[in-house]
C-alpha cells in the first residue's frame, strides 16, 4: 500500500513537471487540435448561417454572433464531414467545444474568417450512426468574453443538413461569473450552470450570464448595465456588444427563441453585495424584484428559482465559516412573490417602460428558493474567489437533485460526457 501510493505521488510529480492535468484519471488535453483548413481545396455542400436546419441555442444576434455564456449551435447532418466558416466578427483564438451526438467534447481555437474542419471520417462514432436519428452536431462557445460568428456550415458534396427537433424542456440561467464558470477549466463549459443544463440530459439550456454584472442597473466592475436591463437584450455587457451595436443593442426577441424556458434559475447579487460597487440594499431589492416581474412577463408559465448566495469563506477560529450576502433580502423577495398580495394581482414588466402591468388573472405560485447551505466548503472556492471545477460540480449535482425532486424532471442522461 505504502509503495503504491508513493509511486502515485512520484508519477503525479512528474506529470506536474510536464504540466499535465488529470481529469477523472484521464489526461486532459490542452494542446487543442488545429482544425483550420483551406476551404477552396474541398468540394463542399454549403449552407448559409440562417439555414432553417440550424438551431441556435442561447443568444446570437441577427448577424449570428454569439453572446453571453456557452452559446450553442446544433444541427443534424448526413455523411461524415462537417466544417464551419467563422465570420469576421469572431474573436481570434476563441475556444469552442464541439461533438457529435453522445461522443466526448473536443475543443479547438477558431480563427476569424477561417474554415475549420470539425467532423471527418476519423471522428469517433461518425461511422456508427443511430439508425433512427441523424448524427447530431453540437458546438458551444467556452468563453463568455469571446464570441464567434457563424458564416457558413459545410457538409460533404451530395450530403445535407437535417433539422434536429428541440428537447421538450428548457432551463435558463440568469447570472454573473458564477454561472459563467469563470476560472473553471473549460470556463462556461465547466461552470455549474452548464453542469445542470447538460447534466440533466435532453434539456435545452441557455446561460444568460456575464462576469461582474449586478442585477441592479448600474456600473459594476466595468459592466455598464445590470441584468435588470441587459437580460432584455441580445448582447451582453462586453466591449464586443458595444463595438458591434454601439448605443443601439438589439432587444432580445423572446418570441424567436428556439424554445421557451420552463425553469429560470437566478444567481445574482454577489456583485451587488460587494462594497466596491456601491449598490444600496433597496436598489438591489427593487432590481431583483423587477427582473422576476420581467421573467414572469416574458415566460408566464416558467418556474423561477432564486439561489442563495455563497459569497465566500473566512477562517473562524479553528474552522471556516461562510459569508452570505443579502440573505434575508432574497428570502423576502421570494416571500413577496408567494404572497396573496402578489399572486392575486401579479405584476409583470416588459423591460422598457418604467411601470409594471397588472395581469388580469391571478398567478399560481412560481418563485422558489434554493438553499446552497452545506454544498460548498471553504476549499471548494479557488484562489480567485470562484468555485473550483469540483465546487461547480457539487453545486450542479445538488441543484439537479433539487430540480428533480421539486419539479419532477427526470435525469435522463445515462452515458454521454
Ligand atoms: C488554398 O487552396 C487554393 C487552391 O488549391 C490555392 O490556390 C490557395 O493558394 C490556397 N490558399 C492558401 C492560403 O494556402
Ligand atoms: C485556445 O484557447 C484557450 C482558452 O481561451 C487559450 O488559453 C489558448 O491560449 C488558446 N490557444 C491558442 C493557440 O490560441
Ligand atoms: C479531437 O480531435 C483530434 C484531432 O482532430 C482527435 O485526434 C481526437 O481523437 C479528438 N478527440 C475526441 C474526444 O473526439
Ligand atoms: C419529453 O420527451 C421525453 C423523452 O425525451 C418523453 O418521455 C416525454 O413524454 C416528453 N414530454 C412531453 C410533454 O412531450
Ligand atoms: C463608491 O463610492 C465611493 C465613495 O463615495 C467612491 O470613491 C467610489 O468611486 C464609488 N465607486 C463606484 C464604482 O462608483
Ligand atoms: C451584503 O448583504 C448583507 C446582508 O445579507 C448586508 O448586511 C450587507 O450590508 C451587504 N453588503 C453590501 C456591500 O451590500
Ligand atoms: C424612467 O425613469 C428614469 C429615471 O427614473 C428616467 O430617466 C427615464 O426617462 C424614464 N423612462 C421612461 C421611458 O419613462
Amino acid at each position: 500500500m505504502y509503495i503504491s501510493s508513493l509511486t502515485l505521488v512520484l508519477s503525479m510529480c512528474s506529470n506536474l513537471v510536464k504540466g499535465s492535468i488529470y481529469q477523472n484519471g484521464q489526461l486532459r488535453i490542452t494542446n487543442y487540435p488545429n482544425t483550420k483548413v483551406n476551404r477552396s481545396t474541398y468540394d463542399f455542400q454549403t449552407y448559409d448561417a440562417d439555414a432553417a436546419e440550424l438551431s441556435y441555442k442561447g443568444r446570437w444576434d441577427s448577424n449570428k454572433v454569439s453572446f453571453w455564456s456557452a452559446a450553442g449551435l446544433v444541427f443534424g447532418f448526413t455523411g461524415d464531414t462537417v466544417a464551419i466558416t467563422f465570420g469576421g466578427a469572431t474573436i481570434d483564438t476563441t475556444l469552442i467545444g464541439y461533438r457529435i451526438s453522445g461522443m466526448d467534447w473536443n475543443f479547438t481555437n477558431v480563427t476569424s474568417g477561417a474554415t475549420h474542419m470539425l467532423v471527418t471520417p476519423e471522428t469517433l462514432g461518425v461511422d456508427q450512426p443511430d439508425p433512427f436519428n441523424p448524427q447530431r452536431f453540437e458546438l458551444r462557445v467556452s468563453n463568455w468574453g469571446y464570441g464567434v460568428q457563424i458564416d457558413k456550415v459545410h457538409v460533404a458534396a451530395g450530403q445535407s443538413l437535417i433539422k434536429i427537433p428541440n428537447f421538450n424542456r428548457t432551463i435558463e440561467f440568469i447570472g454573473d461569473s458564477l454561472s459563467s464558470g469563470m476560472y473553471t477549466s473549460y470556463e462556461s463549459m465547466s461552470g455549474f450552470a452548464y453542469g445542470v443544463g447538460a447534466g440533466l440530459g435532453d434539456t435545452e439550456y441557455y446561460i444568460t450570464a456575464y462576469p461582474g454584472i449586478c442585477v441592479t442597473d448600474q456600473d459594476c466592475w466595468g459592466n455598464p448595465r445590470g441584468q435588470v436591463h441587459q437580460w432584455f437584450y441580445t448582447t451582453d455587457t462586453s466591449w464586443r456588444g458595444t463595438k458591434l451595436w454601439g448605443n443601439n443593442p438589439e432587444p432580445w426577441d423572446f418570441s424567436k427563441q428556439e424554445t421557451t424556458p420552463d425553469l429560470v434559475v437566478i444567481n445574482l447579487g454577489t456583485n451587488d453585495n460587494n462594497s466596491a460597487n456601491n449598490v444600496t440594499t433597496s436598489d438591489f431589492i427593487n432590481a431583483y424584484t423587477k427582473l422576476i416581474q420581467g421573467v414572469h412577463g416574458k415566460y408566464p408559465k416558467a418556474q423561477v428559482v432564486v439561489m442563495q448566495l455563497w459569497i465566500g469563506f473566512y477562517q473562524n477560529g479553528n474552522s471556516f465559516s461562510q459569508n452570505l450576502g443579502y440573505e434575508q433580502e432574497l428570502q423576502d423577495i421570494v416571500a413577496y412573490f408567494n404572497s396573496p398580495e402578489y399572486l392575486s394581482a401579479p405584476q409583470i414588466w416588459d423591460g422598457t417602460t418604467n411601470t409594471t402591468t397588472t395581469l388580469d388573472s391571478p398567478s399560481e405560485s412560481f418563485v422558489h428558493y434554493f438553499s446552497t447551505k452545506g454544498i460548498l466548503q471553504h476549499n471548494d472556492i479557488g484562489p480567485q474567489w470562484h468555485p473550483t471545477d469540483v465546487g461547480a460540480i457539487k453545486v450542479a449535482a445538488h441543484l439537479i437533485q433539487y430540480i428533480r425532486l421539486k419539479f419532477g424532471w427526470d435525469m435522463v442522461a445515462t452515458g454521454p460526457e
